[in-house]
């Protein structure tokens, strides 16, 4: 392969240019022309293909920086439509015009569904990136476990899944985590640590809600800002036994912190916060509302006389409180363990190109002996009999629900991630970059005006 083409599809994740990185310094070694195709698949809808040259005289343009957030190609979550053969033959004819050989799609699940109609015109490989690190299994046949269930309204079927395997081995994960995870959590235990002292000073309930779709592992990772109690949307939320523990933990010291999982479940297996669906082929949503809507609840349980007695609060509405991380998870600097494996898993998508791996995944695997490695497998592995990828939810092992905190396997599951997740410079750049005096005279350049320069378009 001579040339070959990488694109960054859906929400934006801290560690894509690391990931772009990756695979600009690989295909150097190989000699092979990176082409960045700008805002993810919208570039190939696009009769222009408006792309960028990422290595010209085989070095990375300079733009290319591994540790600044966000993508220097820009995203969108423009997806490809099997459906219109006649736009898919379109498109790998602008392909072929741009001499690409191969192509990398750095996305999560809803990108491998949609990069399909294209792996049947050219070899074509994800690089794995999502903060919910909801692209992979708990282990490898679990996708079987889906099923279609016939029902009312289009498409006339929903999925159900097999109540899952619930013994299994953290060593049989496949793609164990994904980069831009450990940067969210980051942010997401710094908050819950800076919004503690809030409700500890002022006698509060506090609700933070995070990120993570239907899967609960940045919420579990969160665990490392010592919430007092941890919801997941594994595991459905009791009301009973949830109001029990806040009064206990209210009682003894004067404060709760709750960090709520954007996509928890009420007893009835119903999402508390309101879902709008995004342009996904995976069927994706946007989830909202699920901490106002569990205050809400709390403010009726608990009521206003359990605050006036103890003389903490004036009312529930007063001492209950929610606080959204949101974007900030995603946005930023990715600290250093998604940086180096961003980048190798970039590294490891150009090797299956140059493997001539179709429709394949780059993966990041682990286990006792070795640690992270890299591996690749076929992008079939992620499908259920039907053809769909599905989230991979937490596995349930990992939440210990009488608790309400992780489980002795929960914390198994992050350790290897977290323990050393935090390299020097990542605090070097704290200290030396956040009061920089030039940031008060200089205002912001954006990589968008810089690359905008750099756009070339087909003839
Ligand atoms: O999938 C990543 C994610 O950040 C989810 O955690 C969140 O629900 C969603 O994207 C938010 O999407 P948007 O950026 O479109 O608001």
């Amino acid at each position: 392969m001579k040339r070959i083409a990488i694109l960054t599809a859906g929400g934006d994740t801290p560690a894509l240019n690391a990931t772009i990185f990756g695979a600009v310094v690989r295909a150097n070694q190989h000699r092979v022309e990176v082409y960045g195709l700008i805002k993810g698949f919208s570039a190939l809808l696009n009769p222009r293909g408006p792309h960028v040259h990422l290595n010209p005289l085989l070095m990375p343009i300079p733009e290319l920086d591994p540790t600044m957030g966000g993508t220097l190609i820009g995203a969108s979550r423009t997806y490809l439509s099997g459906d219109d053969p006649a736009c898919i033959k379109e498109i790998a004819g602008r392909l072929e015009r741009l001499g690409i050989e191969g192509l990398i799609c750095i996305g999560g699940d809803g990108t491998l569904n949609g990069m399909v109609p294209l792996t049947e015109k050219l070899p074509t490989v994800l690089a794995p990136k999502t903060i919910d690190n909801d692209l992979g299994l708990n282990y490898r046949n679990e996708p079987d476990e889906w099923s279609r269930v016939l029902c009312q309204g289009a498409p006339g079927y929903r999925y159900e899944r097999m109540p899952a395997r619930t013994k299994f081995d953290l060593e049989q994960m496949v793609n164990y985590v994904t980069p831009g995870y450990a940067t969210a959590v980051f942010v997401s235990a710094s908050g819950l640590q800076r919004i503690r002292t809030t409700a500890e000073s002022h006698r509060r309930i506090a609700i933070v809600e995070v990120m993570g779709r239907h899967s609960g592992y940045i919420a579990l990772g969160a665990s490392y800002g010592q919430p007092d109690i941890l919801l997941v949307p594994e595991h459905r939320v009791c009301m009973d036994p949830l109001v029990e523990r806040i009064k206990e933990i209210y009682d003894l010291q004067k404060h709760v912190m709750i960090v709520c999982a954007e996509g928890v479940i009420d007893e009835k297996g119903e999402p508390l916060g309101a879902e709008n669906p995004t342009y996904d082929p995976a069927g994706q949503v946007v989830l909202s509302g699920a901490a106002e809507t569990l205050r809400e609840l709390l403010v009726r349980r608990l009521g206003d006389a359990y605050f006036l007695e103890r003389r903490r609060n004036e009312s529930a509405r007063a001492a209950i409180f929610t606080r959204k991380l949101g974007h900030t998870q995603r946005g930023g600097r990715p600290i250093l363990f998604d940086r180096n494996y961003a980048a190798e898993l970039g590294g490891q998508a150009v090797e299956m190109l140059l493997d001539g791996r179709y429709n394949a995944v780059a993966v990041l695997q682990w286990n006792r002996q070795r640690g992270f490695h890299l591996d690749g497998i076929a992008g079939n592995d992620f499908r259920d009999r039907y053809g769909v990828i599905h989230a991979r939810n937490m596995h349930s092992s990992f939440y210990d629900p009488e608790c309400m905190r992780p489980s002795r396997v929960g914390i198994d599951y992050l350790l290897p991630i977290f323990t050393g997740a935090i390299g020097a410079e990542d605090t070097g750049v704290q200290r030396h970059e956040v009061f920089d005096p030039g940031n008060l005279m200089r205002s912001y350049h954006s990589v968008n005006a810089d690359i905008h320069k750099r756009i070339r378009y087909l003839e």
